[in-house]
């Protein structure tokens, strides 16, 4: 079968079409014919090397990439219950993250990082490992959840999101613009930021309430606190890392919450001062995608909602490549697929 391998720490250029052995199916496990695949921001990091080297989640290459994709169940392993054939399925980001708290051995189980990935015409995993997909989901539509819908839901979730709180959103890319969409159905306030008036005017039209423009308004947390009367939002859904932190800190309202999901500044090293952390006594919650549990009633509120991911763009299996440069390229608004 077609898959693709990463093979050394070289770039894109490391990313290669390879043929591999059809896996072979355990007695737990299902076999999953892929249909489709799509990309976060994690991905780009892999053929560089990883994604700012955490032990636990990185693999000696060559690698299966990609923790994302969808596809058809077409053979269960003799002990398997909760897939039949022809079901719907999508893995979750996190192998062994059934439920609860996180755990050190469970991080070590995350697809297309610790372990192999999906990006591959068959892919073998575990009946714990997967979801069923929304019944009114495309396969490539199903394929935008198990990262940055399951991340943007957790950071919203965890706090207890209530109607009528306000959220504030960094940045249209696929964790952001699913953040937008799920805190609309909370019946949330949504404030969101861009470098690009287009993309704030495509976030309007997705019922964005109020609209930034980061690079006019480089001091845009003055643009947020303007537009909450001073006070702030209840929740920032913190992409960008170093880089912006503090400007997300001051955005948030006394007593409110800043979802640290994020690298997309770099700038590791910058130290932001934690002061305001305690005088404005925020909670700081480290989100790390989320668990199977949390994806299942995610996909809930998804069919109830009527939620529909929005993708920006769509490459062939072969074209995968150019679907890694368009990502990088920053021009997407959502997700960007892969489609068999
Ligand atoms: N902790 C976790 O579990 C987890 C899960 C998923 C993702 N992440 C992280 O979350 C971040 C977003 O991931 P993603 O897959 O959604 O990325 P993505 O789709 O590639 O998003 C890229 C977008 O982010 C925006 N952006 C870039 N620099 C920015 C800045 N300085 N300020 C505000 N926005 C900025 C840009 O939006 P505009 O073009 O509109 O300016 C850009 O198009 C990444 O760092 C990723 O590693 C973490």
């Amino acid at each position: 079968m077609k898959a693709f391998h990463i093979t050394g720490p070289t770039g894109l250029d490391a990313l290669q079409q390879v043929d591999l052995p059809e896996p072979i199916v355990g007695p737990r496990d299902v076999l999953i014919d892929m249909k489709a695949w799509s990309l976060n921001y994690r991905d780009l990091g892999m053929p560089h090397g990883g994604y700012y080297r955490n032990d636990k989640v990185k693999r000696d290459p060559p690698m299966i990439p990609l923790s994302d994709g969808a596809g058809e169940v077409v053979a269960v392993g003799d002990e398997v219950t909760r897939f039949q054939v022809g079901d719907r399925v999508a893995g979750i980001f996190f192998q062994d993250w059934i439920g609860g708290e996180l755990t050190d051995q469970q991080i070590g189980s995350a697809l297309g990082g610790a372990i192999d990935g999906v990006l591959a015409e068959r892919v073998v995993l575990p009946e714990s490992g997967c979801v069923s997909i929304p019944e009114s989901y495309s396969f490539q539509q199903a394929a935008t959840l198990p990262c940055a819908a399951v991340t943007a839901w957790q950071s919203l979730t965890l706090g207890g999101l209530q109607a009528g709180q306000c959220v504030l959103m960094l940045g249209t890319g696929g964790v952001s613009i699913f953040a937008l969409q799920f805190a609309k159905a909370f019946g949330a306030r949504t404030i969101i930021t861009s470098s690009s008036d287009e993309k704030l005017e495509h976030a309007r039209r997705l019922g964005a309430d109020v609209t930034i423009n980061y690079r006019e308004h480089p001091d845009w947390q003055e643009k947020v606190l303007a537009a909450t009367d001073g006070v702030g939002v209840d929740n920032v859904i913190e992409v960008g890392g170093a880089g912006t932190l503090e400007k997300s800190i001051a955005s948030a309202k006394t007593s409110g919450r800043v979802s640290l999901i994020g690298v997309l500044t770099g700038q590791p090293d910058q130290n932001p001062s934690p002061m305001m952390v305690l005088f404005k006594r925020l909670t700081v919650q480290g989100i790390y995608v989320g668990s199977r549990d949390m994806f299942e009633a995610m996909n809930r509120a998804i069919t109830v909602n009527q939620i529909v991911p929005i993708i920006d763009r769509s490459f062939g299996f072969d074209e995968t490549r150019a679907a890694y440069e368009y990502m990088r390229s920053g021009a997407h608004f959502g997700k960007v697929v892969i489609t068999r």
